[in-house]
Parts: structure tokens; C-alpha cells; sequence
């Protein structure tokens, strides 16, 4: 605890937390103050599991030496280098490993501090790929419900969580939203990709029918819908949106802020696939979760037409005061030297069949309605209680974290485990039997 504060409401009030249920944390804080492995440190010297990875970005576990030895180094050497017009050997360096790891087509990438910036930055680089080939008027986007793109307001337009919405007018104009991929009566308890759904693709046809694919500039999908409960995409389902949005001149945008860096076995949840959209947002894992850093993969020829203009003039309007910032760049150098090193990406793969049957055994609870493993993550659906959608939820959480010593997150009434890619299977079952305790002590 920091020696100045308390866990009192009147320490805790300036803080204005993100996502956050402010005043029931201030009436019961949760606290963290150190991680390492698999674990927090709580302020009251708990030894928390952390089920999700943090916020599903601390794929190599907590507290990475090498990681921490590199922002050091890099800070010391050259805290700050001047994103527009001038460059650092390093932001070259890294951008060629990350297109190297990249499914093979996608060969620049443009820097950024979020994965909500990787979102916004991937549709403006769309639209005005578009209009430098003049096609101006393709200008809307496709979304799909339930999507997660973050809170900026092109990835909150194409985001498709109701609650996320609500508050902020009418967001971008031209925006559709296919139907989300889940149905729990055809696919409940499946593990991984659901047989059910391929045919959900087909909607894309229909709006493009409606709206004329030459007005259209991109659909906009995780491959995986990871924040809204994690949802598998039905098996065949990504290539049929592959192969509408080709045949119509539509670019496909993956947001891979979650799946990418190991989270499915793969280094992006494209190659598990097959498949090569034509613009991959990421952020999240490239850096352990050390430093906030993100980008946005683009195919050559969407980079080449973009690439005009006078020689002096910068050709994409667009960029960060901290795109590529020497921290960052150092963070996710030294992180993909773990993945690599320790073949994470390869362990992840490997546990992806025990991690499924050890969160499955959740099942023997008439509570949980759903249970939805692929890769390295699940979503764990419980039922609702009576007071409303939610509040059983953020009682879970909170059990789970002051009674269980289990960090996990939970939305609504969904629990979602995405344990860094370094768990072992000791670690594994612990999870789910601190889960299962939570789980047994909800009202
Ligand atoms: C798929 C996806 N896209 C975008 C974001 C937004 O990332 P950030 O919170 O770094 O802005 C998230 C965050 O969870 C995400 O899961």
C-alpha cells in the first residue's frame, strides 16, 4: 500500500476508475499492489491467482525480468523520440518482427498506445484507402452485435455492447451490426468453434444487397468476441465473411487485441483459421501488458495505394504523440523474445485440450448455464439473479476475490478465464476450484 493512503472512501474518491462500479470499490476496495507468475500481491499481503491475465494481456505471466530490464535500459538511453518526421532505430526493428509474425501479406504497421487506437486508426486508414483509389463513397462500416472495439467512437460505433453505447448520441452515421454469432439453445457447452451458425455470414449478402457493396468500406470483427463472453466463431464462419467481403472490394478487419500473441496457440487468431484479413488491430499482448502499445497490421496494397502524394508531405494524416515510444517498442521487443524463446504461442496450443475439459468440469453446477473454452480462454455463463441482470456477477467477483484469492473477470453475468499462456495444470484446476467455491457461495 502506498505509505500515504488508506483504504478509506475519502482516500479513494479522486481516482475516477474506468469501467468500474466506483462506489461499491470504494466501499470494499480491492487492491493489488504487486504481481509475479501467476499471482497478485493484494494490500492486505493475500497471494491472489489471476484468471484472466489481467485484463487478457499478461500472456508471459506477471513480472518479466527481461521485460522490465528492457523499459529500464530504454529509458535511460533515450526516454522519448519524436513520432512525426523523425524515428528510432528500434520502432524499425520491431516492425519488422511483428509483420514477420503477421499472417504473410500484411507487411507494414502502424503504431499506437491502445487497442481502442489500433480500432479507430484501422478504419481511417480504410476509408481513406477508398478515396486514394476513388472510391470515396465507400464510407460505411459493419459491425456485429456484441462486438468489442473499444471506446473510441469508430470502434464504439461498430461495437456492439448495448451498455457501451448508450450514453454517447448517435456515433458514427452508416453503421450496420450482423447478428452476434451465440445461441445458447444450438451450441450450449461446445467446446471451441460451434458446428451451428456458418450460415449467420450470409447476413453480410443481405446488407450488402441493401446498401450496394460499392458504399461499403469494411466489416469489422473480432475473431473471437473476447469482452463480450468470449464467443468462438461458428466453424466456417470467418472464411464465408472472408470470402463476400473479397468478392465485393470490402476490406475485413480483425480485431485481434485479444487473440493475437498466443491467446488461441497461434501468433494471431487468423493463422488458426487460415485465413488473411486485410487489416489486424492488436495491442494488449505485444508488450506483456508492460507498457500500453497497439498497432494496426495492413496489407501491402492497401499501404502502396496510400503511399502518393508530394514527396514532403506526410501521406496518412494521422498518428500519436507516443505511436511507437521507446518504452513500448523496448516492452514488446523483449516480450516476443519470451513468446519465441519459451514457445508459448506452442505451450498455449498444447494446453488447449485440458484447459477445455478442467473448465468444463464446472458444468457439475446447476447455476452455470454455459461454458465456452477455445484456445486459452472461456466464458462461463451463470445465471442471472432475480435482482436483476449483473448482480450475481459482481457478487461472484467479489467473493471470488475477497474469500477465494481469485482474480477473474466478470461481465454481466459471464465469467471470463484467460490465464496468462505460462499456467500450469496445477494452476489450472486451482482456478476452477477457487471458481467453483465462488460459484457455491453465491445467493
Ligand atoms: C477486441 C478488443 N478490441 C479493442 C479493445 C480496446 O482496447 P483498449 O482498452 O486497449 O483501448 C479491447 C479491450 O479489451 C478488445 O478486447
Amino acid at each position: 500500500m502506498a505509505e500515504h493512503l488508506k483504504n478509506e472512501p475519502s482516500d479513494l474518491a479522486a481516482y475516477w476508475m474506468p469501467f468500474t462500479a466506483n462506489r461499491a470499490f470504494q466501499r470494499r476496495p480491492r487492491m493489488v499492489v504487486s504481481a509475479k507468475g501467476m499471482h497478485y500481491t493484494t494490500s492486505d499481503g493475500r497471494q491472489v491467482i489471476d484468471a484472466t491475465s489481467g485484463l487478457y494481456c499478461v500472456n508471459a505471466g506477471h513480472g518479466r525480468e527481461e521485460i522490465a530490464a528492457a523499459i529500464k535500459e530504454a529509458a535511460y538511453r533515450l526516454d522519448y523520440a519524436p513520432a512525426f518526421q523523425f524515428g528510432h532505430p528500434q520502432a524499425f526493428e520491431l516492425a519488422n518482427r511483428l509483420t514477420a509474425l503477421a499472417p504473410a501479406g500484411l507487411d507494414h504497421v502502424f503504431f499506437s498506445n491502445s487497442g481502442s487506437e489500433a480500432v479507430d486508426t484501422a478504419m481511417k486508414i480504410a476509408l481513406a484507402y477508398h478515396r486514394q483509389r476513388g472510391e470515396g463513397q465507400r464510407t460505411r462500416f459493419i459491425g456485429r452485435e456484441r462486438g468489442y472495439h473499444g471506446v473510441g467512437f469508430g470502434g464504439l460505433s461498430v461495437g456492439g455492447v448495448p451498455a457501451n453505447r448508450r450514453d454517447f448520441g448517435t456515433l458514427l452515421p452508416g453503421i450496420d451490426h450482423l447478428r452476434c454469432t451465440y445461441d445458447r439453445e444450438h451450441q450450449s457447452f461446445s467446446i471451441g468453434e460451434p458446428e451451428w451458425g456458418r450460415e449467420l455470414a450470409d447476413e453480410l449478402e443481405q446488407l450488402v444487397a441493401l446498401h450496394g457493396a460499392s458504399n461499403i468500406a469494411a466489416v469489422v470483427v473480432e475473431p473471437i468476441a473476447g469482452s463480450t463472453g468470449c464467443l468462438p466463431p461458428p466453424k466456417g464462419y470467418l472464411e464465408r465473411l472472408r470470402e463476400i467481403t473479397k468478392r465485393h472490394g470490402i476490406l475485413l478487419i480483425f480485431d485481434e487485441v485479444i487473440t493475437a500473441f498466443g491467446r488461441t496457440g497461434y501468433g494471431f487468431a487468423s493463422e488458426r483459421y487460415g485465413l488473411t484479413p486485410d487489416i489486424i488491430a492488436f495491442a494488449k499482448g505485444v508488450t506483456n501488458g508492460a507498457v500500453p502499445f497497439a498497432g494496426t497490421l495492413v496489407s501491402g496494397d492497401i499501404h502502396a495505394a496510400l503511399m502518393t502524394g508530394p514527396e514532403h508531405a506526410p501521406e496518412f494524416f494521422h498518428g500519436y504523440t507516443y505511436s511507437g515510444h521507446p518504452l513500448a517498442t523496448a516492452a514488446a521487443m523483449a516480450t516476443l523474445d519470451i513468446y519465441r524463446d519459451e514457445a508459448l504461442f506452442e505451450r498455449a496450443s498444447t494446453l488447449e485440450e485440458v484447459f477445455a475439459d478442467v473448465m468444463m468440469e464446472m458444468q457439475s453446477m446447476p447455476i452455470v448455464l454455459d461454458i465456452r473454452p477455445i484456445g486459452l480462454m472461456c466464458g462461463i455463463d451463470i445465471e442471472p439473479s432475480a435482482r436483476g441482470p449483473g448482480v450475481r456477477g459482481y457478487e461472484l467477483l467479489q467473493r471470488a476475490f475477497h474469500d477465494h484469492d481469485l482474480y477473474v473477470r466478470v461481465i454481466n453475468d459471464t465469467m471470463i478465464v484467460a490465464p496468462s499462456l505460462i499456467a500450469t495444470i496445477d494452476e489450472l484446476t486451482d482456478i476452477r476450484d477457487r471458481a467453483l467455491g465462488a460459484l457455491k457461495s453465491l445467493s
